[in-house]
């Protein structure tokens, strides 16, 4: 593969300067932030009062944690525009994430916003390898959810020509990404298995195109899977992280030249890592949950955001802004099996080292006598694991499973195409409890 690091010259002063400075940044935000959410947003100026805390009491960084956290529950009960804290006239995007149940998380931007938002995304880009004056296909969803106009307006903003196909139509997708000669393509990691399929299906080289580098983010996905990808399309597999309540795609991302982690775009986004029972703060590099707080958002600053995410702090390596550890799952993902907690993310982990079985699978939950059991359904790859072959390759997984995660499932090995294909994000847990 190509050496795409960047060249320092074109990265903002900011991700390479001195970590004082960057503190210094930080804690002037932050007083700034805690500021505009406590003066304009009745529900953080409750919260904080409650509390017993003002935005004064900010001495330094580490006073945040005397801060009362918000959650996506805070967003419901203020739905739709109650966490705004500029006149709804100012705002000048919403989007809005589905969620399971109930009303959508609505999030809002003021002009400002969607501009901090598209360098955030530009920046992202640059560290992913992506230069100004390539062809980004943008494969993300258009539309409520955050990926597809994040992406676009970030990529449109580093100097790219954008492709704006948004998700589905896959055999068009793989028309468009040859014909416009690809660079770079920005996509869920199981969609980009899917358009994987339809050009082999096709009958082409997936190898053959021009793409140099996929931006694979909004779900989790393994360094196993990275080696399928980067293997598959000859092109680099990067990283990219965030949350619509954050601001979208684009608040941490890997760099190419390393891929070791998620650098956080500190500057704007504040992290913490707290235990997710006691909220208790966590020192650098202990697992736990992901916190955001805002800096510079105008139309919505979020104040200790419990992202539900795991993961754990490191320190810069790349650049000067720390890194979280690529995310092996949401708490809302925890499988917890007779007593043994596991996410989808370890299935695919251990699935990918057996010889003959795809990246396509998802966990399905049962409770047959009142005991919970857990089915992992697994493709076979295209011609291969005939016959008796693949009573073997299930019972490789089954014992790998039981020897690294600790825990008896089932697993069954089914025809290619057989599992549900996403679009998006792809849906790992079935639960039919
Ligand atoms: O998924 C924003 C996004 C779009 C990120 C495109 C990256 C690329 P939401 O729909 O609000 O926003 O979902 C946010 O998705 O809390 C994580 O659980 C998960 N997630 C996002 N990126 C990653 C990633 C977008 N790189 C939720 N690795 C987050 C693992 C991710 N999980």
């Amino acid at each position: 593969m190509l050496d795409l690091t960047p060249d320092p010259a074109t990265l903002e002063p900011i991700e390479t300067a001195s970590i004082d400075e960057l503190r210094g940044l930080q804690l002037e935000r932050l007083r700034w932030s805690l500021g505009h959410a406590y003066t304009n947003v009745p529900r953080y100026r409750r919260a904080f009062d409650e509390a017993g805390v003002h935005p004064d009491d900010l001495r330094d960084l580490a006073d945040l944690a005397r801060f009362p956290f918000t959650t996506k529950q805070d967003l419901r009960e203020e739905y739709p525009f109650g966490m705004f804290a500029v006149p709804r006239e100012q705002v000048v995007r919403l989007h809005a994430s589905s969620g399971t149940t109930g009303k959508p998380t609505v999030v809002g931007y003021t002009q400002r916003d969607v501009d901090t938002w598209a360098q955030v995304v530009a920046r992202s880009l640059r560290a992913s390898g992506v230069r100004p004056g390539w062809v980004v296909h943008v494969a993300y969803g258009y539309g409520l959810f955050t990926g597809g106009l994040g992406a676009h307006y970030g990529a449109e903003r580093l100097g790219c020509t954008v492709v704006p196909v948004s998700g589905g139509m896959t055999e068009r997708q793989v028309q468009l990404l040859v014909d416009f000669g690809a660079d770079a393509i920005m996509v869920t990691p199981s969609y980009a298995l899917s358009i994987l399929d339809e050009m082999r299906e096709q009958g082409l080289d997936p190898r053959g195109t021009n793409l140099k580098v996929g931006v694979f983010g909004a779900e989790p996905w393994t360094e196993a899977m990275r080696a399928e990808v980067e293997d598959a399309f000859d092109m680099h597999a990067v990283d990219i992280y965030g949350l619509s309540e954050v601001i979208g795609p684009g608040v941490a991302n890997e760099c190419v030249e390393t891929k070791d982690g998620l650098h956080v775009w500190e500057d704007h986004f504040f992290p913490e890592i707290v235990d997710p029972d006691t909220g208790e703060v966590l020192p650098d590099g202990e697992q736990g949950e992901l916190v955001f707080t805002s800096l510079t958002k105008e139309a919505m600053p979020v104040v200790r955001y419990r992202t539900r995410d795991l993961t754990r702090l490191l320190p810069g390596s790349a650049r000067t802004m720390r890194r979280i550890e690529k995310i092996t799952g949401r708490s809302d993902d925890l499988i917890i099996l007779r007593g043994v907690n596991l996410f989808p993310s370890q299935v695919e982990e251990l699935l990918l080292e057996v010889d003959g079985l795809a990246p396509h699978f998802e966990c399905v939950l049962t409770r047959p006598d009142r005991m919970d059991s857990m089915t992992v359904r697994v493709e076979a790859r295209e011609g291969q694991l005939l016959g008796d072959d693949r009573g073997r390759a299930a019972a490789t997984l089954q014992q790998r499973i039981k020897a690294r995660i600790g825990v008896s499932v089932d697993v069954e090995v089914v025809e290619p195409a057989a599992v549900t294909r996403s679009i998006g994000k792809a849906k790992r847990i079935v639960d039919r409890r």
